[in-house]
């Protein structure tokens, strides 16, 4: 039995090749013709293929025969006639490798196919049946395409469809357009790209095109090919973008076909129902389809470049591979392109969700969509489809989510569910300056699934051209809910009783803290003052970066009260609190609706900065995430302050663990240890006895090493990374920095995480703290801890390597990664 039979359109691609001795052109004769490429690559990946079509009896058609015959296609079905000649289309390059084409067909011999040719019995019995639309420009070939098509959908085949649109080769638009959708009535797996996409439906937008064409005709594949991007699929139950690979491309000829026969190939080999195919089968499959597509790009011609499986197999590993240098062993990054804040941070039924602006198509900010990662234990992450698409509102920028248990939004029939509250960013059509207006998602599902709201935008200020980032919790003592929002130079406070409408109720902070830049993604939320069993509120205002600021953006918090109405700041309207002393801890905000028994205000950070978020080093994906941290309050000389520590789950990531006491260390005898694995955590209790300064070094294999330091006449607690790595994709990068730390009886303590891409520094057990992108050369493989002068005594050391998140759970790391201690 056969696996697979295509019909449709074979040629001969003239190719452009160097010109002659005397400067004329030359072409290169290449086997082609969609459906033909398609059933080689089958072929090539070992899928039992036959191709039926039509050729000349001309030195062409020979060659093409010959050609199947040898890629292991069955050519049965391939027939010769003397009434016309083989067809021939002429490729014309451009700079990028993109073509354009002048066909010789009229008539060629593919379009003299007639029913009579077609092999119903052998169509009968095949696993799945392609074809293209091609075929069906001319009679009487468009007579036998269908006839085969309707034959193999009545025997249950499945069908996968190509219209591939070459608009020269039809006698008119339309009639390309309505046989086109004769095809659309009989497909199980549609291949499109934007182009055909939108010239089909009228319609621009990817995600509402393909679901016009899901909804009309039932197909239940359909991927839309974004060339180098990747592609965009959608499924009944799930859609979703998949990246692409970046190669060298010298002709683009026949990588939509290679994609093809690779999604072909891994469906069939998975012989899994079409209905039935889970978000991890697909992505493998067109994973595997966008690296073969990409491969054939790299060398000339089509239906002879397609590649094997071994070719693939290897593209997609070199790219895991490339893209992990920095990649963070434990902290959150996406599995491909833009990050940056984290939103929609809630608890509900036993997981922690984390939602992110997000840019699926580049490694640059852009278009928003919210990511989306699911975890059972803040550390651990399994990364979901994109939750939220950009819409006819505009994109989606950051906001919140709260498990509406109530149904007070009367979004979930009497049950509870997440409502996402979150910003539209667009233009306003009248005055064309931007429009930042506040809408809703609710999802039923645990947030598998979201519906947008078909009342959006909820709330808008047309006044206010800066008016985003939404947090809202549910004030028990007003019985409403209560939203927190930013707007330019200060916060907002708006209260409802169903999510759905909101009334401005306070404002705060125009004069107040600090205005470097503009105020975003505030967040609002009670905690206890140490075991007083009093409570303060805390207001966290994220600051954008203003180039006059070396710091770049930042965060700051004010401690006070909320009177249901508005803040009420404790502390003089001058006086400015940071969040974090580093350089990357940035839109941070927390988690809504963690159980009271757990009673954490767990809050988490988009490690980077706007000065330079979009230049850092890394390949295919770009930002992550700080850690977790758990928020408490202590009361202080200087008032009340927030304290943080990487939430308590972190620790199940400890593997070898080692500890010493009382070394004292002297600029003679330097405490230095090789290690050699590069995830560590490093708890140091100092006695800093007559040292003026302390410097603990992490050095990579390479040159670069970044230092954390305490200075203790200035008291002053430090990071330098100006040796860290890579740091010349922006000027304020390299830099020394650091925060006030006061000795508690001569002694510090440092506790320090230090991952691939990071260094995270909590002193005096989370009352300063500094969080740092790095981008060593090489692995870390030493820390040494120094003094310049006198002595200090490390009361207590501890090192502990850590396992990476993207391991099991159970599995330990191997041996040859133990520390050496
Ligand atoms: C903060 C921010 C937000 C905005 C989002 C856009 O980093 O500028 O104010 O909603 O990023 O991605």
């Amino acid at each position: 039995m056969l696996d697979v039979i295509a019909i449709g359109e074979v040629l001969i691609d003239f190719t452009p090749a160097d010109p002659t001795a005397r400067g004329n052109e030359q072409f290169e004769c290449n086997p082609g013709g969609a459906p033909a490429n398609v059933a080689v690559s089958l072929s090539q990946l070992g899928v039992k293929t036959a191709f039926v079509s039509k050729v000349g009896e001309d030195r062409f058609g020979s060659l093409l025969h010959e050609t199947l015959l040898r890629s292991g296609v069955d050519v049965s079905g391939l027939s010769f006639t003397n009434e016309a000649n083989t067809t021939l289309a002429f490729v014309h390059l451009d700079d990028k490798g993109d073509r354009s084409f002048s066909f010789y067909r009229k008539p060629g011999a593919d379009t003299l196919l007639s029913p009579q040719d077609v092999p119903l019995d052998r169509i009968e019995s095949c696993r799945l049946f392609h074809f293209g639309s091609l075929s069906m420009t001319h009679e009487p070939a468009r007579s036998a395409t269908r006839t085969a098509v309707v034959k193999a959908k009545e025997a249950g085949a499945m069908l996968s469809y190509d219209p591939n649109i070459r608009f020269s080769l039809w006698e008119t638009t339309e009639s390309a357009k309505q046989n086109i959708l004769w095809g659309m009535k009989y497909a199980d797996i549609l291949k499109i790209s934007e182009e055909e996409l939108s010239f089909i439906t009228g319609i621009n937008d990817i995600e509402k095109g393909s679901l016009a064409l899901q909804q009309q005709f039932g197909i239940t594949v359909i991927v839309v090919t974004l060339a180098e991007k990747g592609c965009y699929y959608r499924l009944p139950a799930h859609e979703g973008y998949i990246p692409g690979f970046s190669v060298k491309a010298v002709d683009t000829t026949g990588a939509g076909d290679a994609f093809m026969g690779c999604l072909l190939f891994k469906l069939l080999e998975g012989g899994i129902p079409l209905h039935q195919i889970t978000q991890d089968q697909i992505n493998n499959a067109l994973t595997f389809a966008n690296a073969g597509g990409a491969l054939v790009t790299t060398r000339k011609g089509a239906l002879q470049s397609m590649p094997t499986t071994d070719e693939i197999n290897k593209l997609m590993e070199s790219k895991q591979l490339n893209q992990d240098s920095w990649r963070p062993g434990f902290h959150f990054s996406p599995p491909s392109h833009w990050l940056n804040d984290p939103n929609g941070l809630v608890y509900y039924e036993g997981e922690y969700h984390l939602f992110y602006q997000y840019h699926p198509f580049s490694t640059k900010w852009g278009p928003m969509h919210w990511g989306h990662a699911i975890s059972p234990d803040l550390i651990h992450w399994q990364h979901e489809p994109i939750a939220l698409f950009p819409d006819e509102h505009g994109a989606i920028f950051s906001g919140c989510c709260v498990v509406d248990w109530n149904n007070s939004s009367g979004l979930f029939n009497g049950s509870h569910g997440l409502v996402a509250i979150f910003t539209h960013a667009d233009t306003d059509p009248e005055s064309g300056q931007p429009r930042q207006r506040q809408s809703l998602a609710y999802s039923s599902d645990k947030g598998r699934t979201w519906h947008k709201y078909a009342g959006n935008p909820v709330l808008a200020e047309p006044g206010l051209i800066d008016f985003r980032d939404p947090k809202v919790f549910w004030h028990s003592k007003s019985k409403r809910w209560i939203m927190a929002i930013v707007a330019g130079d200060h916060v907002r406070f708006y209260g409802s009783e169903n999510l759905r409408e909101w009334s401005l109720t306070g404002e705060f902070g125009q004069m107040e803290g600090s205005h470097d830049g503009v105020w975003e993604c505030p967040d609002l939320f009670e905690l206890p003052i140490d075991d007083t069993g009093k409570t303060k509120w805390v207001l966290i205002i994220s600051i954008g970066d203003n180039p006059a600021c070396p710091e770049g953006s930042r965060t700051q918090y004010f401690i006070g009260d909320f009177d249901g109405q508005t803040f009420i700041n404790d502390h003089a309207a001058d006086h400015v609190m940071w969040l974090d002393y580093g350089r990357d801890n940035y839109a941070g905000v927390t988690w809504s609706d963690i159980p009271e028994q757990d009673g954490r205000r767990v809050m988490i950070g988009w490690m980077s900065n706007w000065k330079y978020a979009n230049d850092t080093p890394t390949e295919s994906w770009r930002g992550s995430m700080t850690l977790p941290r758990a928020l408490s309050l202590t009361s202080r000389e200087e008032g009340v302050v927030l304290i943080q520590m990487p939430v308590r789950e972190i620790e199940q990531l400890r593997n070898e663990s080692m500890s010493w006491s009382d070394v004292k260390v002297t600029p003679k005898t330097p405490f230095t240890r090789k290690i050699s694995h590069d995830l560590l955590e490093i708890e140091a209790d100092m006695d800093i006895g007559s040292t003026d300064e302390v410097h603990i070094i992490m050095k990579s294999t390479g040159e670069s090493e970044t230092v954390v330091g305490y200075d203790p006449v200035r008291q002053w607690l430090f990071i330098d990374r100006t040796k860290s790595g890579r740091h010349e994709f922006h000027s304020s990068f390299s830099s020394k920095h650091g925060a006030p730390m006061a000795q508690e009886n001569g002694k510090i303590k440092i506790h320090i995480w230090l991952d691939r891409n990071a260094v995270e520094v909590y002193g005096n057990e989370g009352l300063v703290v500094l969080t740092d992108q790095i981008f060593p050369d090489a692995p870390m493989d030493t820390i040494s801890i120094q003094v310049k002068s006198g002595q200090v005594i490390l009361d207590s050391l501890r090192m502990d390597t850590l396992r990476s998140i993207h391991i099991s759970k159970n599995l330990t790391e191997q041996t040859s990664r133990r520390a050496d201690v």
